[in-house]
């Protein structure tokens, strides 16, 4: 088994790309290890965006910001935690946007949760799509340590495992057959959603009974996409309605979730009114919030077409009452 930094540098993958992938693997595990031993604990504060803070993604935050900003790679960089970019090295190639810890409703469960990484060069983000993100990460944090980490330009989403025993990342996963088009299972998240959406009702139904498709919902992002990752299908379903909004973030969760998709040969659009591609969705502000719908690529669609279908089809009805 050979370790991932090697077999990066093998394929000629870009230095200053390994040695920042060197330290969002540290990152990773610095984290794993703060949630084999830390309390999750609530605080009494609450991040920029009035979400509820735990102990845990405080003290993550705030160990991934003082790795990067010793790495002296990264310009600036913004946390769901702390969501304005801040100026870490003047001369940093990069710039870093992640979520610490995806999934704060589910650790106190000690369920497998995650962190999300997306990497742009340069020192702005605002402006940009997530297409310009030259590398986008999550980190499994399950019975094992996974990192999965897409490299578009070179086409390769790889996994690499954190074995403590050797205290090396090795090459776990090649992805090599992707995400296919078919797809046999499903994760459907904010179902809430569906008091106003019959087409989300009705997919529900389809993969359920008729496609006899397997549910596969965590209730943490990260999991379930490395989920479709790992068995190389299935889809994400988040889409969101009048009284359902979005709750993921474009910046920090679901532009660099998009482009490990892609990356492997799935789609991601979003699961909002104009069902655009994910990574093509201008950031306005790291506040953005957008629904989002990923994985085998013709499940996708039709899950897109069912929804828009039935909405038109309420939208009708209604008008004539
Ligand atoms: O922070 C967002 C998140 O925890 C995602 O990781 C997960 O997919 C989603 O919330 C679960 O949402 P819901 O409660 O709507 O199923």
């Amino acid at each position: 088994m050979t370790t991932l930094e090697s077999h990066l540098t093998s394929l000629n993958v870009d230095k200053g790309l390994v040695s920042l992938i060197r330290v969002l693997m540290d990152a990773s595990q610095g984290v794993s290890r703060l949630l084999r031993s830390a309390c999750v604990k609530k605080m009494e504060t609450a991040n920029a965006f009035g979400d509820e803070q735990l102990s845990i993604d405080v003290e993550s935050d705030a160990l991934i910001f003082d790795l990067l900003r010793e790495s002296k790679q990264v310009s600036h960089a913004a946390s769901e935690e702390q969501p304005e970019l801040r100026l870490l090295s003047p001369d940093g190639e990069f710039s870093v946007v992640f979520d610490p810890l995806d999934g704060s409703s589910i650790v106190d469960c000690n369920w497998t949760v995650g962190s999300i990484f997306g990497v742009y060069r340069g020192k702005s983000i605002l402006g940009k799509s997530g297409r310009d993100q030259v590398m986008a990460a999550i980190s499994v944090y399950g019975p094992r340590t996974a990192f999965i980490v897409a490299i578009p330009q070179k086409k390769l989403v790889l996994e690499a495992s954190f074995f403590p025993q050797l205290n090396q990342w090795l090459l776990t996963n090649t992805f090599l057959n992707g995400i296919s088009r078919v797809c046999k299972s499903f994760s459907p998240a904010n179902l809430r959603s569906t008091a106003d959406l019959p087409g989300y009702v009705r997919l529900m139904e389809e993969w359920s009974s008729q496609k006899r498709l397997t549910l596969r919902y965590t209730g943490g992002m990260v999991p379930d996409i490395a989920g479709i990752l790992i068995k190389g299908n299935g889809i994400f379903c988040s889409p969101v309605s009048q009284t359902a909004c979005a709750k993921l973030r474009l910046v920090f969760e679901c532009a660099p979730v998009a482009l490990i998709v892609e990356t492997a040969g799935g789609s991601a659009l979003t699961g909002s009114s104009d069902f655009e591609k994910v990574l093509d969705r201008i950031i306005r502000s790291l506040d953005d919030r957008v629904g989002i719908i990923c994985g085998s690529s013709d499940e996708v669609d039709h899950a897109v077409h069912v929804i828009t279908s039935l909405a038109s089809y309420l939208h009708m009805y209604l008008d004539t009452l």
